[in-house]
């Protein structure tokens, strides 16, 4: 058997505790070969740039690449020509041909009382963002004078045909064993040309798919639905931005941002596994981040990284049972008295106590 290697790319933050957090939990499945680099913040500091064209291409040679959080407030700028830590994390999407980007969101019983939202609400709620990653306006032509800015967004045919292929076959796959496949298609297609041709080629490409009903709702709207009844979506597919905004806000669903994993995929080599959460430079350092969202994201490398399902069930089982002992990092606490507050090293243990 050959050791899959794995690049770690810790970034800024609270990076750097949640990927030892993850490195330990990856060495109770080992084993392993590990490839530590710079990207973000931490590479600007030491090589001027978010990420080299070396690091790239040591993540291309890898099976999969387990990422931190990058940015904080010593790289803020509104400066054109600085360079910014999220250009790393951008640069790295494009540079693997990432353009399929996957966050399950599905509230664990534990936690159902941890979310802002009602219990009965959360309730039944297995949804999964699909999110186009790299086209839209976060890669089309930006320009910026001292009076005006501009970023434009460009979707092609092509770009839509396979992140909608990408959603029709997550809803087929999710739907086997019983159960129905459902893709929402969200947009903008009553302001946006991009949104009209994205629902045009997101409903010829339904058509491969007869097994998946498909609908299209408005993203203002989908917004709304998304904490009115979320229970309602199966698979959302949608555009970068859109994307980026809508899984924030399912994110809170899972009861923390701290609690939302993804995948990135869709290139010839390997993929990028990361939680959704920011660097949180507010508590990097504390001892108190919550590793879990990076864990979920192991458990998504081992899935569609490595192809060891089995192993995935394992990590998210034991999510579940080291959150049902009543452990909580602070971004979890509800104050129940059920509940006990630990901090990172101590849920990292509980996790891999209960492997
Ligand atoms: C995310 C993040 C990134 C994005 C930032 C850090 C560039 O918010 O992965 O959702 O906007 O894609
Ligand atoms: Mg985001």
């Amino acid at each position: 058997m050959t050791v899959p290697k794995i690049t770690l790319l810790a970034g800024d933050g609270i990076g750097p505790e949640i990927i030892s957090a993850g490195r330990a939990l990856l060495d109770a499945l080992g084993p392993f070969e590990f490839e530590e680099a710079l990207i973000g913040g931490a590479s600007i500091d030491e090589h001027g740039e978010a990420l080299t064209s070396e690091v790239l291409e040591r993540c291309r040679g890898a099976d999969a690449v387990l990422l931190g959080a990058v940015g904080g407030p010593k790289w803020d700028t509104t400066d054109p020509d600085s360079p910014r830590p999220e250009q790393g994390l951008l640069g790295l999407r494009k540079g693997l041909g990432l353009y399929a980007n996957l966050r399950p969101v599905r509230p664990l019983a534990a936690l159902l009382d941890a979310s802002p939202l009602r219990r009965e609400v959360i309730e039944g709620t297995d949804l999964l963002v699909v999110r186009e990653l790299t086209g839209g306006i976060y890669f089309g032509e930006k320009e910026r004078q001292p009076e005006m800015a501009r970023d434009d967004c460009v979707y092609t045919r092509i770009e839509i045909e396979r992140i909608a292929r990408t959603a029709f076959e997550s809803a087929q796959r999710r739907a086997e064993g019983g159960g129905s496949a459902r893709v929402t298609s969200v947009d903008k297609a009553n302001v946006l040309e991009t949104s009209r041709l994205w629902r045009e080629v997101v409903s010829e490409v339904a058509g491969g798919y007869r097994d998946v009903e498909l609908d299209h709702m408005l993203v203002d709207n989908a917004a709304m639905q998304l904490v009115a009844s979320p229970a309602r979506f199966d698979v959302i597919v949608t555009e970068n931005l859109f994307g980026d905004i809508l899984s924030d806000e399912a994110a809170m669903l899972t009861g923390s941002l701290g609690m939302l994993p993804s995948a990135s995929l869709g290139g010839d080599g390997p993929g990028v596994f990361e939680p959704v959460h920011g660097s949180a430079p507010d508590i990097a350092g504390r001892g108190i981040a919550n590793p879990l969202a990076t864990f979920l994201s192991i458990a998504l490398l081992l899935r569609h990284g490595l192809d060891r399902h089995d192993d995935a069930a394992r990590v998210e089982g034991s999510v579940e049972a080291a959150l049902e002992t009543g452990l909580r990092t602070p971004d979890l606490a509800t104050g129940a008295d059920s509940e006990r507050e630990a901090g990172s090293a101590e849920i990292t243990a509980a996790v891999i106590a209960a492997l």
